[in-house]
């Protein structure tokens, strides 16, 4: 099976739409990519979707490696991109290149991500230059929500959308190959797309992007905390799962669970053994 490529992503742009999902295991990388997803995004929504956190600043490079590796081993032709969790590229360009190639070597990704605009255009020359392909994340970005005064749409103004086209064009100039474009006014994202090279790929971003991500846990719902307007949810698994499960409870309890067909057999007549254990026992 071909592997989907950084270089067939930019090839995308203005040809067919990128269909991006995040992943967080294996077994679930398998399906995503059965149903024909180009690429899978270790998100470091890791942290709030899987590990339990109320936010993605705990998330540390080790947790994400771990789920990260486990992605790649459950996929074969769809790009895995590892997202750099907060902490790990922020301090210096070295560092930065440092976590970027574990995600390649320990993890097996194809490239990772990292948030920000011009502020970071250093880093990401550095981990580009290291052979690091990098997807630039603007608009939105979660690690630094707090500095911006929550989970709320960027870019309503003309200065800040003035801004937020500088930053797409800085990014794309210091060579990453795709960009996230989170929770902007539509019209927005779609002069950033019509401007810069390399394939967009929206989040609350509207239809003009190149491409759409989600995070899987809301596509399938699967995460009951909240659900961002912008999600559509294609179904709702969690009723499935609790109605399932209860239904185990009350096999279990009832002993109508497990039936023959779910049991081992044997030849051996054991009745014996039982006379044998009660035996010794009083
Ligand atoms: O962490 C994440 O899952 C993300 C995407 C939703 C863009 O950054």
């Amino acid at each position: 099976m071909k592997k989907i490529t950084v270089k067939d992503f930019r090839e995308r742009k203005g040809e067919k739409k990128i269909s991006l999902l995040t992943a967080y295991d294996a077994s679930t990388a398998r399906l995503l990519e059965s149903a024909g997803i180009d690429a899978l995004l270790v998100g470091d929504s890791l942290g709030m979707v899987v590990l339990g956190y109320d936010s993605t600043l705990p998330v540390t490079m080790e947790q994400m490696l771990h789920h990260a590796g486990a992605v790649s081993r459950g996929t074969e032709r769809a790009l895995v991109i590892g997202d750099m969790p907060f902490g790990s590229y922020q301090i210096s360009a070295e560092q930065a290149v440092a976590n970027g190639l574990r995600f390649m070597k320990e993890a097996g990704c194809a490239a990772v991500k990292v948030e920000g605009g011009s502020d970071i255009c250093t880093i990401v020359r550095a981990l580009v230059r290291a052979g690091v392909p990098v997807m630039g994340h603007i608009g939105l970005t979660p690690q630094t929500a707090g500095q911006m005064g929550g989970f709320k749409v960027q870019g309503k103004d003309m200065a800040a959308a003035r801004k937020l086209l500088a930053d797409a064009k800085a990014l794309e100039e210091v060579g990453i190959f795709s960009l996230v474009l989170e929770a902007l006014p539509a019209s927005l994202a779609a002069v950033i797309t019509a401007t810069v090279s390399v394939p967009t790929i929206g989040i609350g971003a509207g239809p003009h992007c190149d491409g759409q991500v989600l995070v899987t846990n809301d596509l399938l719902g699967l995460f009951e905390k909240f659900l961002p307007s912008f999600v559509k949810q294609y179904v709702n698994l969690a009723p499935e799962i609790k109605k399932a499960v209860q239904g185990y409870i009350c096999e279990v309890e009832n002993g109508a669970f497990p039936r023959t067909e779910h049991s081992f057999a044997s030849k051996e007549d054991f009745t014996a053994l039982l006379a044998k254990a009660e035996d010794s026992s009083s």
